[in-house]
């Protein structure tokens, strides 16, 4: 408004003053100002983002003061926080510098989380600084309910909540822990719909003959596929493993299937799902439970490119089955429910990071091989309560790809 006025009252008699040069003074200082007014559109956030946390300290007294000589206080120390804006969340980090204030650093992030109305996803302490990640744009849970619309996926994504889903033919097989009552059998089940929605073959290992054996009620689900005792769970594991060897044999026996998967060949998914691994481990005699262990550690070491997945849940982690090897080769990896520490660190492999309880049914943390790296708060697909999961399951079911040993 300022250099309209200017430039059409002031600039005549400037113009008839110095003449012809005045047009290029008045046009640059035209452009000076537009990159000025840029900069500071730029720079404003910053300014704010900024002033918030200047608030935030100075209401919580989050520095030291001393008197000068005339009785006045002044600051001579105040915490260092930094504001940094990610594309789905803020992150907000406290320096350590050495003094006093570095005891206050990691304690600050039910305050921060008050303080800014954002919810606190994960805190990460690192020897010199401390970082409190809030949610800026909410993942939202997936919700199954009985629907008309059903229709198979023509992909291998599955998905888990409105934002986290990963595709099985990149980052294979599945890892599930939490005490009863956590969500695991629900959470299982979400994926058994995934996979059956992708026409996998589906196998299922339950040990307890509790949850999972229940796919026996499901029209069309071969018997075969449900291992409850020992030797049928060993027989599914050896089947599997044929399967695998078969696959590699006639498609990935030359060099053309350089850098190829199972996709590019047609072939469905085979996946295991087996719950209590740790238990059959434990109980099943030591030659049966060490040519199980042969087979699922094959299937988990090189399954993910002919297709042949394993999903494991367990009540507890333990340090002797997630032994580094196996743990890191099982790509979807979820703590459902509460959970020590130690429990944490077994499965994420994290230490100094710290996990909030929440009392939402069925949430927890997971990670993603190359995709989630750090454990991310998140909420398992909500089965309502008029969702029948056998009869959908019945309706997606397209399995029985290879021979069994009917
Ligand atoms: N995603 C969910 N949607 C709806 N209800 C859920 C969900 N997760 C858990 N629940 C509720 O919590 C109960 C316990 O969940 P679930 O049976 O999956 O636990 P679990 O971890 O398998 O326990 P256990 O180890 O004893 O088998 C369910 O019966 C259900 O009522
Ligand atoms: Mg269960």
């Amino acid at each position: 408004m300022l250099l309209v006025l200017i430039y059409k009252y002031i600039n005549p008699i400037f113009l008839s003053w110095f003449g012809r040069t005045y047009n290029l003074y008045f046009y640059t200082l035209l452009v000076l100002v537009g990159c000025l007014y840029i900069f500071g559109l730029y720079r404003r956030n910053v300014y704010i983002n900024r002033n918030k946390l200047k608030q935030f300290i100075l209401m919580n007294h989050l520095y030291e003061t001393e008197k000068t000589y005339n009785g006045k206080k002044v600051i001579t120390d105040s915490l260092e926080l930094d504001w940094i804006d990610n594309k789905d969340c803020i992150v907000i980090r406290a320096y350590k510098t050495g003094d006093l204030l570095d005891d206050i650093v990691s304690e600050i992030g039910d305050r921060l989380q008050a303080f800014l109305k954002l919810k606190l996803i994960r805190t990460k302490d690192e020897a010199f600084l401390t970082d409190y990640v809030f949610e800026v744009v909410s993942d939202k849970r997936l919700f199954f309910f009985n629907s008309d619309e059903k229709k198979y996926i023509n992909n291998t994504m599955i998905q888990l909540t409105e934002k986290i889903q990963y595709d099985v033919s990149k980052v294979s097989h599945g890892l599930t822990v939490g005490s009863t009552g956590s969500g695991k059998t629900m959470f299982i089940n979400s994926k058994i719909l995934a996979y059956a929605k992708m026409k996998a073959d589906i196998f299922i290992c339950d040990p307890k003959n509790a949850d999972l054996s229940l796919l026996k009620y499901v029209e069309g689900f071969p018997q075969s596929h449900i291992g409850v005792s020992h030797a049928q769970i060993c027989r599914i594991l050896r089947l599997v493993n044929e399967e695998m060897e078969r696959r590699y044999e006639q498609y990935f026996s030359n060099k053309l299937a350089f850098g190829k998967t199972f996709i590019d060949f047609d072939l469905s998914p085979v996946v295991i799902f087996f719950d209590e691994v740790t238990a059959f481990m434990k109980t099943a005699d030591k030659k049966m439970s060490s040519e199980a262990k042969e087979y699922l550690y094959a299937l988990i070491m090189k399954g993910r490119q002919v297709g042949c997945f394993a999903e494991i849940s367990i009540q507890r982690p333990d340090a002797e089955f997630l032994d580094g090897a196996i743990r890191d080769q099982l790509g979807c990896r979820v703590a459902l429910g509460k959970m020590s520490k130690d429990g944490y660190r077994m499965i994420f492999d994290t230490a100094d990071f710290e996990y909030y309880d929440s009392d939402t049914i069925g949430s927890g943390y997971i990670t993603i091989t190359g995709q989630i790296t750090e454990p991310t708060y998140f909420e398992t697909p909500f089965f309502s309560d008029d969702f029948d999961f056998i009869e959908e399951l019945e309706v997606y079911y397209a399995g029985n790809i290879f021979e069994s040993e009917e």
